[in-house]
């Protein structure tokens, strides 16, 4: 599914020049659960990034989805991004004039799919994360938790195979945190995707099929559980 060849990113030049992954390497089954941990500034959000075609500044060789994204178009790799990728930060990302489900139905602005009527995918996808009874709250009237359930609905929305989330708990208690990545493993046992998730802290309290730890742009550790 994912498969990293000797990535390489360096922000900035000359004297401020910051090696930011230097030269990671790995692959990533499809289905896999998957942990990111290390440090802050240990190049994780670099990383998913570039997984998720967000960056296109790094030397190396990434393939997704059996794709090159260094091959692809603005407009295949933007595709790719939309419908291949689903997104999910730490700080939600959400409109606050928007309900929840017209914030999950903007997904279908960035897509060229005909799949319906969007309002009604997005209320598919809210009931999948539990917020059925919540599609008319604004972001304002609903709790963290309930706000990033909001931001993984509209990560659904156009059916991805691979869901990104770049410490999608770092802004919620120990409780709240539990469900969100409860919510992720069940997406990835029920629903067949592959996830990848960073999380600043160490041991957080779900299994991984893979777990890689970034140190200062290199991996120096992977543990198969
Ligand atoms: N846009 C940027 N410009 C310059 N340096 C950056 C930029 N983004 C990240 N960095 C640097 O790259 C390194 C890795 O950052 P990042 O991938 O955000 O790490 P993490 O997500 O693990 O905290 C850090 O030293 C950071 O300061
Ligand atoms: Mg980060």
């Amino acid at each position: 599914m994912i498969e990293l060849t000797d990535i390489a990113r360096v922000y900035g030049k000359g004297e401020s020049a910051a090696s930011a992954l230097r030269g990671v390497s790995l692959a990533i089954e499809g289905g896999a659960f998957v942990r990111i941990v290390g440090t802050s500034g240990s190049g994780k959000t670099t990383l998913l990034n570039v997984i998720g075609g967000l960056d296109s500044g790094y030397t190396g060789t990434a393939v997704v989805d059996g794709k090159d994204l260094r091959a692809m178009d603005d407009r295949d790799l933007s595709r790719f991004r939309n419908e291949t990728v689903g997104f999910v930060f730490q700080h939600f990302h959400l409109l606050e004039h928007l309900d929840a489900r017209h914030n999950v139905a903007l997904a279908d602005f960035f897509t060229s799919r005909d799949g319906g009527d969007p309002l009604r995918r997005a209320a598919e996808v809210l009931e999948r994360v539990g917020l059925g009874d919540k599609m008319g709250s604004r972001p304002s009237q609903l709790s963290g938790g309930q706000k990033q359930r909001v931001a993984v609905a509209r990560s659904l929305f156009n059916r991805p195979r691979l869901i990104l989330a770049d410490e999608p708990t770092g802004n919620l208690d120990t409780r709240t945190s539990g469900q969100i990545i409860g919510l992720l493993e069940s997406l990835n046992r029920d629903d067949q995707l592959t996830v990848v998730v960073v999380t600043h802290e160490a041991p957080l309290f779900h299994k991984a099929t893979q777990t890689f730890r970034l140190e200062d742009g290199r991996i120096v550790g992977t543990e198969a559980e």
